[in-house]
């Protein structure tokens, strides 16, 4: 056996797990955000959280290439490099998910999905993250200049070459994602299988504008739903906001939907003593489709708060009440019938 920093006995992880898509393959049900790790957030915090969320059974970690270069002294990426230096020293490559994403710009690098751009992205990504296939492959956004035959002929082929095993889409709109996955279909290429999305309890005004990060819809939902594509909801506790007075609810969110929504998470996470931003992330484990948040936490609190997700479980009162004020995503939209 090979022997881990953890040492641990038996590798009997205490995380529930989600399927993949359709890859056949479970993942674990709450994803670790590496956004800020090895930046705004310093080594030594980052490696502390990424033990602690490997303790807790956790064993899927989110990055990307531009993590996070927009930060103030921090111009090249610094969460691929500080994942991949966690994974070597504490010998854990092979027991975790690791997810990146390409296709924003930074650096000298231009925002596209050019053929060229994602065959080296995805080249340095394997190098920063000092692993040979990354696990799942996120394009970042959409390039509406690049047909999408040759993006996901391209991206078939770093499946093919080992380099990439599954493929995800975010901040895609619906339509976009099922085109891509057609022609993916007819050409016999792998297919889009998860979508990271902006996502929360509280639902954003239609014309609020997030600067490239697409909010769920309906619709988005729905398609993944019925074609069994993952849903990654990132950004899921918008800023710490259900449990923090000093986090109001944030621009674009602010309507009397969401006040209503802001209560009834205060109402149950009193009721259950536990922070109101894990009851978020519970809403979305008990959701019928497939649901991975993608957790950020800056402090070892922030995290053991969230991890208790996994523990909430609603009745079905509890359950009634959150659904009860305009949700995505819930029956009224399933146009299928029984
Ligand atoms: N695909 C995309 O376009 C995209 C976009 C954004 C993010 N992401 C991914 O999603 C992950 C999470 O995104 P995010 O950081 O924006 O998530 P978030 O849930 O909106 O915000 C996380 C922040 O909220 C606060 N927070 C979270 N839980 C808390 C708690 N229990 N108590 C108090 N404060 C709490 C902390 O803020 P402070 O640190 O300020 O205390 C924490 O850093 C990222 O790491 C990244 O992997 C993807």
């Amino acid at each position: 056996m090979t022997r881990t920093f953890f040492d641990r006995p038996d590798d009997s992880s205490g995380m529930d797990t989600k399927p993949l898509g359709t890859t056949g393959e479970s993942v674990s049900e709450l994803s670790l955000g590496a956004m800020y790790f090895g930046s705004r957030i310093d080594r030594e915090t980052s490696f502390a959280l990424l033990d602690r969320y490997y303790e807790a059974g956790g064993r899927f970690i989110d990055t990307a290439n531009i993590y996070a270069t927009w930060v103030d002294g921090y111009d090249e990426p610094e969460s691929e490099p500080l994942v991949g230096e966690w994974l070597e020293e504490r010998g854990v490559r092979e027991e975790m998910t690791i997810a990146t994403k390409l296709g924003f710009s930074y650096g000298d690098v231009p925002r596209s999905l050019d053929p060229a751009l994602i065959d080296e992205e995805i080249a340095k990504s394997r190098e920063r993250l000092g692993i040979e296939t990354i696990d799942l492959l996120y394009i970042h956004v959409d390039d509406p200049d690049t047909p999408q035959v040759d993006v996901m002929e391209t991206l078939a082929g770093a499946v093919e070459a080992g380099d990439v095993r599954h493929l995800g889409a975010s901040n895609v709109p619906a339509w976009r994602i099922a085109r891509a996955n057609r022609i993916a279909a007819e050409q016999g290429w792998p297919r889009f299988e998860a979508v990271q999305t902006r996502f929360s309890y509280m639902i954003p005004d239609r014309d609020a504008d997030f600067a490239g990060q697409l909010p769920a819809s309906d619709e988005l939902l729905d398609y993944c739903d019925q074609e069994d594509l993952t849903v990654l909801p990132y950004s899921p506790t918008m800023q710490g906001c259900y449990d923090r007075d000093d986090r109001p609810i944030p621009d674009g969110y602010v309507r009397s939907e969401n006040r209503l929504k802001m209560d009834v998470v205060e109402t149950i996470a009193e009721r259950k003593g536990v922070d109101g931003n894990a009851v978020v992330l519970a809403w979305m484990l008990d959701r019928d489709l497939p649901t991975i948040p993608v957790v950020g936490v800056s402090t070892m609190e922030q995290l053991e708060a969230n991890l208790q997700a996994s523990e909430i479980s609603f009745t079905d009162e509890e359950r009634e009440r959150l659904n009860a004020i305009e949700s995505l995503g819930f029956e009224e939209w399933d146009l299928r019938g029984e």
